[in-house]
């Protein structure tokens, strides 16, 4: 996986530097040189690519491409992941005696599908894409045309285990399709085929799929400012480029909102009479014009049930509801990979909690550590959503932080 991205960069990056600029009979000749988008939203911005920005902002690029963030879709590249190939590894057996292998065929990774006791598979498709960077798991999808696809065998997160697709009963199931509203929680665009259709599909019009969430999603239009700093490099503030010190606490939540509330159903837009195509939504706007509630999670306290809800929870803490303008970057450095960085994040509890008050019990409980406050105030909850089949007909739920940030008695779990 890490080649092709490394390959794809340096792609891109060639591609900004030998574009030859554009000159009418009187321009002077300047160093500058124009930059290549490397795709176009439906509605006209530029998507760049990311090596445009390393000029400037390196650091963040660099920290950037380790985060979960960046890592969570891509062109499928099982180099470092050869042993799930290997026999004795490379079977899935559901409950009915069906079966799947895996397999690579000239550089390329399929998954055969048999009925019970079949010699000839019923199916044979590749594993072009991958979904998720890996942490809990990874998906596969496929072309067929140019409609995408869900491959029913998945990889588990630690376990390095081939295991059914979550959500699919334990029997051979038609391949399902990957709505744009997928892809617009993984990945930076997608051009879709139907905008104007009642009903989202899964066609696109394009298979060149803008892999990992790229600065663009957060960050929106960004061509102007790069060409406007370029040209203009003694200029330090700023500019042509959203501000996040300029929105609003909603808006700045919405922007994380999009993927982090749950699964929240595209709009229906009465006038128009079509559910507001994936991707419409941009930083800055009303996110509610978009998507439509998550009716489960909209519970006051509910407990996260659902594979990516940390807003609602956040929202009914004290912590949230008693401080001014709490957003998810008070604790989350959205440019870094931060995961299990105790320290770091009790630090942010501690600018607001400089002395809780512990009692005498809670200060000397048995694996209580005072250096992960998380640890017992956002404990690890089992999701009822997101479960894993890493036996046959059995789950094993998905253990995912709860952002309702209290008190919990008898919760020092880790
Ligand atoms: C030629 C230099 C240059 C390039 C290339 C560049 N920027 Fe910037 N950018 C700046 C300068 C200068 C600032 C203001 C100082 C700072 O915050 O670093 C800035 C600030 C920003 C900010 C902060 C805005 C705020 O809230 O204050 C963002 C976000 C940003 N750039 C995004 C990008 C993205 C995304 C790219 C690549 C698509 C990019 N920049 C490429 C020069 C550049
Ligand atoms: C376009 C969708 C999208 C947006 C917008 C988004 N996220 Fe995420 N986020 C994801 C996905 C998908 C994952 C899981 C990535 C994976 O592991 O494959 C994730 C994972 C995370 C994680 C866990 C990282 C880890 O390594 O364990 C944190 C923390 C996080 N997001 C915070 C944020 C914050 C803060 C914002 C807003 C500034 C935000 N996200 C905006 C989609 C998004
Ligand atoms: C998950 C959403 C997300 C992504 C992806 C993202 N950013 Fe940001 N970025 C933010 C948020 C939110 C802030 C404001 C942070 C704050 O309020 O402290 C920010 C702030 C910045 C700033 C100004 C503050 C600083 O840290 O210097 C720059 C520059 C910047 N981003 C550049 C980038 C670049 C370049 C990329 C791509 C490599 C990128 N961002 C990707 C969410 C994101
Ligand atoms: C509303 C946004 C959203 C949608 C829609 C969505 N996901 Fe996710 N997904 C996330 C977030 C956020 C995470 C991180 C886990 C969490 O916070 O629950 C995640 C986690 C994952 C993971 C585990 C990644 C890892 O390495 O830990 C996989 C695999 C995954 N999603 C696949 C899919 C597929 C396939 C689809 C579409 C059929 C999909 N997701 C739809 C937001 C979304
Ligand atoms: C921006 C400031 C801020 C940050 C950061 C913050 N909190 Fe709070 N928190 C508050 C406020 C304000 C309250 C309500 C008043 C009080 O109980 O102190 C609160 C309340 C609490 C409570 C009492 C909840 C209850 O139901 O009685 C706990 C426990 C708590 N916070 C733990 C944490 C932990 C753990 C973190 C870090 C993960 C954290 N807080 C981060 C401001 C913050
Ligand atoms: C008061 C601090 C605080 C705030 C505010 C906060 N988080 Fe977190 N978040 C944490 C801590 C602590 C963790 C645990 C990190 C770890 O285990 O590595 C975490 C973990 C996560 C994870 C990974 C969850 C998992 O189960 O792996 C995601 C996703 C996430 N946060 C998203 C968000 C989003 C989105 C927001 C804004 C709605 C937000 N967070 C606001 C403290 C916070
Ligand atoms: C071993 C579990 C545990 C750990 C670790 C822990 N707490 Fe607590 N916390 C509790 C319990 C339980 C209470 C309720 C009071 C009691 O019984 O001690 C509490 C109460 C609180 C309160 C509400 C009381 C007050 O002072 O307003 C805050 C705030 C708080 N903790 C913050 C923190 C912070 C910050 C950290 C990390 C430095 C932390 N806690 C670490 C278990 C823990």
């Amino acid at each position: 996986m890490k080649r092709r991205m490394v390959e794809l960069l340096v792609f891109a990056f060639l591609m900004g530097a030998f574009i030859v600029p554009q000159q009418g009979c009187n321009q002077v000749v300047s160093e500058y040189t124009e930059i290549e988008p490397v795709a176009q939203h439906f509605n006209g911005m530029q998507y760049v690519a990311m090596s445009e920005c390393t000029s400037c902002h390196a650091e963040i690029v660099e920290s950037h491409m380790q985060t979960s963030h960046f890592r969570t879709s891509s062109i499928s590249d099982f180099a470092d992941q050869l042993q799930l190939f290997e026999p004795g590894a490379n079977e899935l057996v559901l409950a009915d005696q069906s079966m799947a292998k895996f397999v690579i065929e000239d550089d390329q990774a399929y998954q055969l599908w048999y009925e019970r006791g079949a010699i000839n598979p019923l199916t044979k498709d590749s594993m072009q894409i991958t979904i998720g960077s890996g942490h809990r798991g990874q998906s596969f999808l496929f072309w067929k045309g140019n409609a995408l696809y869900q491959q029913q065998g998945s990889v588990s997160g630690d376990g390095d285990q081939w295991i059914n697709s979550p959500g699919y009963p334990s029997r051979i199931e038609p391949h399902r399709p990957i709505m744009p509203r997928c892809l617009e929680c993984h990945a930076t665009y997608a051009e879709q085929a139907s905008l104007v259709s009642a009903r989202p599909s899964n066609t696109y019009l394009s298979r060149d799929i803008l892999f990992g969430m790229q600065c663009q999603v957060c960050h929106g239009e960004a061509a102007e400012h790069v060409s406007y700093h370029r040209k203009n490099p003694e200029e330090l503030a700023p500019k042509y480029i959203l501000k996040y010190s300029d929105l609003s606490q909603k808006q700045r939540i919405d922007a994380c909102a999009l993927c982090h509330s749950g699964s929240r159903p595209n709009k229906w837009d009465t006038e128009k009479r079509i559910f507001v195509p994936s991707f419409s939504y941009q930083v800055g706007d009303d996110l509610d014009a978009f998507l439509e509630p998550d009716k489960l999670e909209a519970r006051q306290g509910a407990v996260a049930d659902i594979h990516a809800n940390q807003v609602n929870l956040l929202m009914s803490s004290k912590c949230f509801q008693q401080s001014e303008g709490m957003d998810c970057a008070t604790c989350h450095d959205p440019h870094s990979f931060e995961r299990a960085n105790y320290r770091k994040f009790s630090a942010k509890c501690i600018s607001c909690h400089s002395s809780p008050k512990h009692s005498e019990a809670t200060l000397t409980a048995t694996d209580a550590n005072f250096e992960d406050c998380a640890s017992c105030h956002m404990p690890f909850n089992e999701s009822k959503a997101m479960q894993l089949e890493l036996d046959v007909n059995e789950l094993t739920p998905v253990r995912i932080r709860n952002h309702l940030i209290a008190i919990y008695k008898n919760e020092s779990t880790n």
